[in-house]
């Protein structure tokens, strides 16, 4: 498949290609683009303008990196991977077939999604992108950490180290995961919020930012004002565990080493350590000395 035949790549004359690097049948290189040893890139990948790759990496088949681009030893992309401008992956990072990282924001006029301009997707070293899954320009994701299969990361989210964000999961915009978190199947962190070092969410876990539901006040001309709405995603503190298909409303904060059990819908605070259940979720204890993180160090 990596079979060198340069009558067969196109290669830009300025492009910096190692002598032990391998470009297949229709493989394109773009000026200025430097490509480390042993890398190899299947028969039609494209790494564009301006890019590095560095050595021993795999570009999968029709994979398109565009230009702008970073891309750290060993990081292998799956087939028809796309990698958006400004993008940086480190080294031995993994992206799964069809997998969109750095993909551009478009909203809709006036969003309240609207924040700080997003600059280039960042992911660290040794992380894992799963198939399908789209991770937006401006996010940032650390090392050893997994982005599930058809999971989202939205523009300006910000994931730590050794966190799993689990199949078919998002992570809203200006989100803030912490390390070692854990977020399992078909989770929805909403914009605004933020998730500690420890947390785990178990699978189909919601959290809500929007009390009105997107009907904006009316403004002082009478129309509604979509910037006046405003968005309070959850607060989950260290260590806390929220159960499966919980409902988390607009702003409240789960405290350090909390539980809320399965099905809850949290309409208040919940304190560090206690537990809770039901709906709307109630006190139901203290979570026992033993399960708690805090203390542990
Ligand atoms: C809370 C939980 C741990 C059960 O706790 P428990 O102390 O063993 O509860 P018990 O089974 O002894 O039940 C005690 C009472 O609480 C009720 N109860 C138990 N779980 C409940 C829940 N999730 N919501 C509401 N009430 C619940 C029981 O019906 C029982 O009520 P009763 O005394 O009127 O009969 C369990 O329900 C739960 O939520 N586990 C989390 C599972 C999860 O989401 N994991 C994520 C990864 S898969």
């Amino acid at each position: 498949m990596f079979g060198h035949d340069p009558r067969r790549a196109i290669v830009h004359p300025s492009a910096v290609c190692d002598p032990a690097a391998r470009a297949a049948t229709g493989a394109m290189v773009g000026s200025e683009t430097r490509i480390g040893s042993g890398t190899r890139l299947a028969p039609y990948a494209v790494v564009d303008a301006r890019s590095t790759v560095g050595s021993d990496a795999i570009i999968g088949p029709h994979a398109v990196v565009h230009r702008d681009v970073t891309i750290g030893d060993g990081v292998q992309l799956g087939s028809h991977v796309v990698v958006h401008p400004h993008t940086t992956i480190g080294a031995g990072t993994v992206v799964g077939d069809h997998a969109v990282l750095g993909k551009p924001v478009r909203l809709r006029e006036g969003s309240a999604a609207a924040g700080r301009a997003v600059e280039g997707l960042r992911i660290g070293e040794g992380s894992t992108v799963g198939a399908s899954a789209v991770v937006n320009a401006g996010a940032t994701i650390g090392d050893r950490s997994i982005v599930g299969d058809q999971a989202f990361v939205r523009e300006r989210a910000t994931i730590g180290s050794g966190t799993v964000v689990g199949r078919g999961s998002t992570v809203d915009c200006d989100v803030t995961v912490g390390d070692r978190v854990s977020i399992q199947t078909d989770v929805y962190v909403t914009a605004r919020s933020v998730v500690e070092d420890d947390v785990f969410l178990g699978p189909g876990a919601h959290t809500t930012n929007d009390d009105r539901m997107g009907r904006a006040p009316l403004g002082p001309d009478g129309a509604p004002d979509p910037s006046a709405i405003e968005l309070a995603g959850a607060t989950i503190r260290r260590g806390a565990r929220i159960g499966g298909r919980t409902v988390l409303v607009p702003g409240v904060e789960i405290g350090e080493d909390a539980f809320v059990a399965a099905g809850a819908v949290v309409t208040r605070d919940v304190p560090p350590a206690r537990r809770v259940m039901g709906v709307p979720a109630r006190d139901a204890g203290e979570v026992p000395v033993q399960e708690r993180l805090a203390g542990r160090e």
